[in-house]
């Protein structure tokens, strides 16, 4: 989580910083910090707890002058979001700044050989540890910074992206990076540094991704050097082109990202789908399947690892994997999988699923994977991350940045990447038929009309979120594919507006929440008119026959609900396996607005931060 932002150049840093941290608070938001190097070789820190417009305010009486600079956005890990805890953090003597993303996992082993030399804290951080142990290196080993910041990474257990200055030498920016993204910009005369490539958009479009156990020297007399930290060797690196726009980081008009997200799904699903479809419709095609096809062909089982949202992605893929390809699909929590000895080999195909490519359960459960012998297909959304360079192959959702900390156009390309996948498969293994792949693949490419005709009941969810925005608890319930969406709408409603919320199969709500209904409980009930509607229908009566108040999200045209629910939210009927992106889009809206209405900053709820970065 946390986020990175560094850069060399003539132009002064600290404007362009703080720039980079706006753009990188979706990652974490408790507090925020700079480190300048200013001409004279002086180095000015300032910090704030809180979002970024407090270091502005903070910084303001002081000199903000400096072509190379440093800065940090944090998601509080080791110690509670204060002034002090906030990088960047400096050594013993206030020479070296670093700023760091990550966990430390030895840092109480370091900071006792440290206090036993002498060494004093300010902070709780594992960070402080870490650049003070870089400076005792220095000193113990009598070498220059590069090489003491190398033999402390040589002893350091975790994970990293570190980005180092020093007071005297305006000339020089350090980076490194273990398990956590680090890329550099590289410009005219100028480089940028950023845990992700969005700081960076709109200065340059040329990046190097730093690779695991790297470290790099940025130079400005000489050109960008990046070594092995075990081998101290010079290691080879791609210059990438980035395809990021800046109008796309930007609001686009609306108030937020959330909803600028929500509005944009028919663009973003229409880009997921391009060029995924044959023309004729009767055929998905994926690169990234048809490459592997031995693989297909002979896998034996399939195991769908994600978290959060995209794990409610994954158990919507188990059904249309199990309903096209009929064979074994498993889905796993990753922070689950990877503590879960699983029982894997050669025929097992893992699919992850992340829009950030960066949750650190999801890697450490491809990892495993791998290492058991499994081939692992991914499933993401920001390009070049450290999910698809890990996976053998895999699928981009392609829907642009997702800013918003809650995930709503990334759930929608999952789960249309999902059912290309599961086609795709599915044709592959001579399992389902061409009338089928031909129905859902036209479906798929009419989605983008199908989303915008559904964001037009945005005015009647807003209306309807009025009523509701002061309920406590609220059940969401569903059937079969859209169980999953119950469990969705659960968390958008509870991650944004802090309401309890919980997802619930339908048919379950008997076996015991039952017991919680009455005036006081909302359900939100999905139920389109497919193969479990009339199963629903009694599920609806249960909950009517105990007061409780019924939000139910049907497909167009049916009246009969009206005669039961409370309130009823009409969708456009799809082929049951997509009814979970299109049920999806008022539950979306209703979470946003009951958030709105409680007046909470739905793009950075609080607590929680884009990319999850840590165990
Ligand atoms: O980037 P990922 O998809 O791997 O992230 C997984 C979860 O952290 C994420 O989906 C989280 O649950 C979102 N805040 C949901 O809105």
């Amino acid at each position: 989580m946390c986020g990175i932002v560094g850069y060399m150049g003539s132009e002064r840093s600290y404007e362009i910083l703080i720039q980079g941290l706006k753009r990188l608070e979706y990652r974490g938001y408790d507090s925020a910090g700079v480190a300048l190097v200013r001409a004279d070789g002086s180095l000015e820190v300032h910090k704030a707890r809180g979002k970024v417009s407090n270091l502005e305010q903070v910084a303001k009486g002081g000199d903000t002058s400096g072509c190379l600079g440093i800065a940090h956005t944090r998601w509080a890990t080791h110690g509670e979001p204060t002034d002090t805890n906030a990088h960047p953090h400096l050594s013993q003597s206030g020479k070296i700044a670093l700023v760091h993303n990550g966990t430390i996992e030895n840092y109480s082993v370091l900071k006792q050989l440290l206090t036993d030399n002498g060494y004093q804290f300010k902070s709780e951080t594992d960070t402080e540890v870490l650049v003070q142990f870089i400076e005792y290196m220095r000193e113990t080993h009598g070498c220059d910074l590069f090489e003491a910041i190398r033999e402390a990474l040589l002893r350091v257990e975790g994970a990293y992206a570190i980005a180092v200055v020093e007071q005297g030498n305006p000339n020089t920016m350090y980076v490194a990076r273990k398990s956590s993204p680090l890329v550099i910009g590289v410009g005219d005369g100028e480089t940028f540094v950023a845990s992700d490539a969005t700081p960076i958009v709109g200065f340059t479009d040329k990046v190097i991704y730093l690779k695991d156990n790297e470290i790099g020297i940025i130079n400005r007399n000489s050109p960008i050097e990046i070594r092995e930290i075990d081998s101290n060797e010079p290691s080879s690196f791609d210059v990438h082109k980035l395809k990021m726009s800046l109008e796309q980081l930007e609001k686009g008009g609306y108030d937020t990202f959330m909803l600028k997200e929500i509005f944009e799904q028919p663009a973003t699903l229409r880009d997921c789908v391009r060029g995924r479809i044959a023309d004729d419709g009767s055929r998905v095609v994926l690169s990234g399947i048809d490459m592997n096809r031995e693989r297909f062909l002979n896998a034996e089982r399939i195991t769908l690892v994600a978290c959060g949202t995209s794990w409610h992605a994954a158990l919507i893929g188990k059904r249309l994997i199990q309903d096209f390809c009929r064979m074994p699909v498993e889905v796993e929590y990753a922070s689950e999988f990877r503590y879960g000895n699983p029982v894997l080999n050669e025929k097992d195909i893992v699919i992850s699923i992340s829009q950030s490519g960066e949750t650190a359960d999801t890697l450490a459960a491809i990892e495993l994977a791998r290492e058991k012998g499994a081939f692992v297909y991914g499933i993401c959304n920001v390009v070049g991350a450290s999910i698809p360079r890990n996976t053998d192959s895999g699928t981009y959702i392609h829907v642009g940045p997702e800013i918003g900390v809650a995930s709503t156009k990334a759930f929608t390309g999952q789960v249309t990447v999902l059912t290309l996948v599961a086609l795709a498969i599915g044709q592959l293994r001579g399992v389902i038929n061409a009338d089928r792949v031909r129905e859902v693949a036209r479906a798929l490419k009419e989605m983008p009309e199908t989303i915008s005709e559904t964001l037009k009941i945005a005015p009647e969810v807003e209306a309807l979120s009025r009523i509701f925005t002061y309920a406590h608890n609220f059940l969401y319930l569903g059937r079969g594919y859209n169980y999953p969406t119950a469990l969705e709408g659960a968390l958008k409603l509870k991650e944004i507006s802090y309401i309890h919320a919980e997802g619930y199969p339908a048919a379950e709500m008997k076996h015991g929440p039952i017991a919680l209904i009455d005036r006081e409980m909302p359900s939100v009930i999905i139920a389109p008119s497919d193969s479990l509607y009339d199963k629903i229908i009694s599920n609806v009566q249960q909950v009517k026959s105990r007061e409780g108040a019924v939000v139910a999200i049907v497909s167009k045209g049916n009246t009969a609900m009206n005669d039961i629910a409370d309130y009823c939210i009409e969708i456009p009927e799809v082929p049951e396996c997509l009814t979970p992106i299109v049920a999806s889009i008022p539950l979306q809206l209703l979470a946003y607005y009951i958030a709105v209405n409680k007046g909470k900053d739905v793009d950075r709820p609080r607590n929680l931060a884009k990319s999850v970065t840590v165990e």
